[in-house]
């Protein structure tokens, strides 16, 4: 990446070798407060993604493999590899109750244990120690990939973002969702590194504010200004002919292009349509899970009713009131105008597009 296009942050880091810890940048205190959140186990790290100190599908997948490596710290590096194998297997349940939507975890965790097993069979009564080492590179190397693929994004989707335009946002899909610049925000970043000029709406995204908390504050290190608005005022801003595109990220994509994003996603594809507004989707090959026919089949994440009772703590709304509140929702493959992904840009008929590019090498 060049260097003019370094985060002035870093999301998630391994600090240390095969008994270091993971530092998080704790995403549940910004933009108040940056701090670092350090794991040191399984089951912090577990937490840290449950709670939304490490968020957005990308960087959940990274400190699941990070994660992973903290859980055999606890297997002696002289016991025997199978103990080591037994382990990562617990933890990977431990982790995979984290939260369901996003597929990068359970895919980064496939490719760990795949590593694991591999680890196992060309070793035979090896001990923990090499598979500790083997998992914290196969950890850096998905880190690393992930870093690479949300360049690559970016140069593919920097074309799409017109000069003197107004690109409008949902949720983070930025650096902060990422171990790189980000999906959604990483065309932007791309664009103004070339000297485009373009306005960026941000949509708020209650409940938990992602887009207002951590988009916003993120382009802002950036030296990017950006424009707030709440979630409801997104039709009005479209209706009136001031958005040229909507770009968002993805928890989750089935083979048919249906897609999981922030709740608040679908409602955006839908008014997009409506009136004539490209809408966009940026994700990388790890968001796909072609297990899936189609969006119906993606799990949804239910989230405490207290988040919806209360605004930055203060409640506002009757003590007790039922909630509604999943993280999620699918926006139907019809709505989408295209998928940027490290690949290329995929359009439809997306179902085919994203066969051919999940088989390009
Ligand atoms: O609940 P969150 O904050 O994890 O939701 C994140 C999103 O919906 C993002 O748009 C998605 O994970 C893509 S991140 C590149």
């Amino acid at each position: 990446m060049k260097n003019d296009l370094q985060m002035p942050f870093q999301t998630l880091r391994w600090q240390g070798g095969i008994d270091g810890s993971l530092v998080l940048l704790d995403q549940r205190t910004l933009p108040g407060q940056v701090c670092d959140l350090i794991c040191t186990t399984v089951e912090e790290t577990a937490e840290a993604i449950r709670t939304l100190a490490v968020r957005g599908a990308p960087a959940i997948g990274v400190a699941a493999a990070y994660g992973l490596c903290l859980g055999l710290q606890t297997a002696g590096t002289d016991e025997p590899l199978d103990k080591g194998l037994e382990q990562l297997q617990a933890d990977m349940v431990t982790l995979g109750r984290s939260r369901p939507t996003a597929v990068n975890l359970f895919w980064a965790m496939q490719r760990m244990c795949r590593c694991a097993e591999q680890c196992v069979r060309s070793h035979p009564g090896g001990i923990a120690g090499i598979l500790r080492e083997r998992l914290l590179s196969e950890a850096h190397a998905i880190c690393a990939e992930d870093k690479d693929m949300c360049e690559r994004i970016g140069r593919h989707g920097e074309p799409l973002i017109p000069d003197g335009g107004a690109i409008l946002t949902h949720c983070n899909a930025g650096a902060l969702a990422t171990a790189g610049m980000g999906t959604a925000l990483a065309p932007l970043y791309v664009a103004r590194s070339k000297g485009r000029q373009f306005t960026v709406y941000v949509d708020e995204t209650r409940p938990v504010l992602q887009g207002a908390r951590l988009t916003a504050w993120e382009l802002g290190q950036n030296g990017i200004q950006a424009t707030l608005l709440c979630d409801t005022m997104a039709a009005t801003l479209m209706k009136a002919g001031r958005i040229d595109a909507v770009i968002v990220g993805a928890d989750r994509i089935a083979a048919n292009g249906d897609t999981a994003n922030k709740i608040g996603t679908l409602g955006l594809g839908i008014v997009a349509k409506e009136y004539g507004v490209s809408f966009y989707v940026a994700a990388p090959s790890s968001t796909f899970d072609l297990s899936l026919a189609s969006g119906q089949e993606i799990p949804i994440e239910q989230r405490p009713g207290e988040e919806v009772r209360s605004f930055a703590g203060v409640s506002v709304a009757p003590e007790g009131i039922g909630v509604y509140n999943p993280a999620f929702d699918v926006t139907d493959a019809d709505y989408i105008t295209a998928i940027i992904t490290e690949k290329g840009v995929l359009r439809p008929p997306l179902s085919k597009a994203i066969k051919d590019y999940l088989e390009l090498k």
